[in-house]
């Protein structure tokens, strides 16, 4: 995830710049840059790659100054590439900006009227022309202005070379926090940046700005009111810190997802119309509606999310779709139709399987279509269109956000094709009102995570797991023992529920434990029967049920419950149990779940 840093009042200002991008290194990032002021304007350096790429094409003297702020870029809008780097500069105006621009198509035409030309494809450039369009000989209040235009999220830093030992910094949505010293004031999107200089800190809200010169801190809102801001000591170390105080980044990014599927559908649906907007995919609505087949071409998790766009994009878009492990296909004879579409699943981009299986489908005449999260990585290059899930990076091997980030993009897809064909504006309008709770519906299951912690307890040292599922929830129960397995080492397998009485019910009794997802659904009658065959055979039963219910709980050993949803909806808040038991269980075995054993977190190579 991007990183800004930004300093104030130490001369040679490029050193502590670079020595905060590096704190900000294990947040990943594809591209760095640098910018100070100084009075005959602003010096930039930038570029694609790691910071110490930056290092190599930097003049120190050329930096020499004492105020700046520097950038680690995780693409979202344009390739990782020397140009979309930030800083991005307007006249004398330099920017630097985590987060999302919703409106710059509009604000970019209005700006290119104006006669600003564009250098990148991001969509922070319109923010420095816009500022500069404004500029007054008051940076803070173009700044106030400017972001009065602008909608979407952004957590910025500013410079002005007429104004050269200042930094303005705002936030909406992306964080932002100031660092106090005695002789200097800092500005980071995370402390780990600056906690080589002071630990104390004032955190900004959401509509809020502040000014920093070496001699102090103003904090004001957007309207230029002042408003007084504690100040706060930091306590923890950089580890603490970088794992935003959870004990490990599969955790943190467990609970991230409230955010990260919020950011998946953000700016992409359109409410009252109960339709989408998917700009990258690049179809008109006559080709939408040609779509005579839908090939999902993906492994491990991402496979399981394509298992759960097959079941979405069926019953709610009537195409028929296949879902297919990419190392099969890649190697078989696959038959491609005139109509046929192949969307390629992929947290990184880069895995080899899935890449080459995309390159024979496209060689065969399909149009391939990437899902991933890592912008600019090959398969998002190769494919002729795409839709980023827009997770940030994800270091936990096990791969959790990206999971729900690429649900949720399916469920958008499908909520595209289905309002071309089948379902109507009323229905989705209906399933668009809901997308919208489920970030808060998932911060009510994590509120479970202490509970699950205790039900691990009871499983920990357990051989083998099973997992039951049926309909759109048959994937998350594949997915919840993938988890398991992947982290805890204990051998899980998912099934269709119903599919249990041929085969593994042999195996059940006292020392298997049986999960099963029975969320209220057309098919909750039929799962509770499974749950008696298992109960019969004495096998413990971990049930993950919707709010309310009393049956299948009455018949369980633990229960964790999900709030009701739609069905369709249901796998983005079912997982969530199932990514928290698998953690829980390999925490309490003692294992490294961020790195565990022989697994790797791109495959790029057979
Ligand atoms: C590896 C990772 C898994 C991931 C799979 C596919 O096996 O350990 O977590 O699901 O690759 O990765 P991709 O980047 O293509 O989604």
């Amino acid at each position: 995830m991007c990183g800004i840093v930004g300093i104030t009042g130490v001369p040679q200002v490029a050193y502590p710049l670079l020595e905060g991008l590096r704190r900000l290194e294990y947040r990943g990032y594809d591209s760095a840059g640098i910018a100070v002021a100084k009075a005959g304007g602003i010096v930039c350096y930038k570029e694609k790659g790691k910071i110490k790429e930056l290092e190599e094409i930097i003049d120190l003297d050329d930096l020499d100054a004492s105020c700046g702020i520097a950038h680690t870029r995780w693409a979202t809008h344009g390739q990782p590439n020397r140009e979309n780097a930030h800083p991005h500069l307007s006249g004398k105006v330099a920017v630097v900006h985590n987060g999302i621009i919703e409106n710059f198509g509009a604000l970019k035409v209005a700006l290119s009227n104006k006669g600003y030309v564009f250098h990148s494809e991001t969509d922070t450039e319109v923010l420095a022309h816009l500022i500069n369009d404004l500029y007054r000989g008051n940076l803070e209040k173009a700044v106030q202005q400017a972001l009065k235009l602008v909608d979407g999220t952004f957590g910025i830093a500013v410079i002005h070379a007429d104004e050269p030992r200042k930094i303005v910094g705002a936030r909406r949505g992306s964080p932002l926090v100031v660092g106090v010293g005695e002789t200097a004031n800092y500005l980071a999107s995370d402390v780990a940046a600056i906690l080589g200089h002071t630990r104390q800190v004032i955190y900004l809200d959401d509509w809020e700005m502040a000014v920093l010169t070496p001699e102090g801190v103003t904090t004001t809102n957007i309207d230029n009111q002042q408003i007084t801001k504690d100040i706060e000591e930091i306590t923890w170390d950089l580890d603490q810190i970088q794992k935003g105080g959870y004990a490990h980044y599969m955790l943190k990014e467990i609970f991230e997802q409230p955010d990260t599927v919020l950011d998946a559908f953000r700016g992409r649906i359109l409410p009252a119309t109960g339709d989408v907007k998917l700009g990258g995919l690049e179809l008109t609505d006559w080709e939408l509606r040609s779509i005579r087949r839908i090939i999902i071409l993906a492994c491990g998790t991402s496979y399981h999310a394509g298992l759960v766009g097959e079941y979405l994009i069926e019953e709610y878009a009537r195409i028929p779709v296949e879902v297919e492990y990419a190392s099969e296909f890649r190697y078989r004879s696959p038959i491609i139709e005139p109509g046929t579409i192949c969307l390629t699943v992929s947290q990184s981009g880069e895995t080899i399987d899935t890449l080459e299986a995309m390159r024979e489908a496209k060689r065969r005449g399909a149009k391939v279509i990437g899902i991933t999260n890592v912008v600019g990585s090959t398969i998002a290059r190769e494919s002729e269109s795409g839709i980023y899930i827009h997770a940030g990076p994800e270091i936990g091997v096990a791969s959790t956000k990206a999971f729900t980030g690429q649900v949720t993009i399916l469920t958008l897809l499908t909520l595209l094709l289905g309002r071309r064909t089948h379902i109507s504006a009323e229905k989705g309008m209906q399933i668009l009102e809901e997308l919208q709770r489920i970030p808060d519906k998932i911060r009510q299951v994590l509120d479970q995570s202490d509970k699950i912690r205790e039900i691990a307890k009871a499983y920990a040292q357990d051989h083998n797991c099973l997992y039951l599922g049926r309909g759109v929830n048959f994937p998350i129960a594949l997915e919840g023992a993938l988890k398991l397995k992947e982290i805890s080492y204990i051998h899980a397998e998912g099934y269709p529920a119903a599919e249990m009485k041929h085969g593994p019910i042999a195996l059940i009794d006292p020392q298997m434990p049986v999960v099963v997802i029975s969320t209220r659904d057309g098919s909750y009658e039929k799962i509770r029967g499974n749950v008696q065959e298992v109960r019969a055979r004495h096998g413990k039963i971990i049930s993950v049920v919707t709010e309310g219910d009393t049956e299948i709980a009455a018949l369980s050993d633990h229960v964790i419950t999900i709030p009701p949803t739609l069905n369709m909806l249901t796998p983005l808040l079912s997982v969530i149990p199932l990514q928290l038991l698998a953690y829980h269980i390999a925490v309490l075995r003692g294992e490294d779940v961020d790195q565990p054993r022989n697994l790797a977190k791109a495959v790029t190579v057979e």
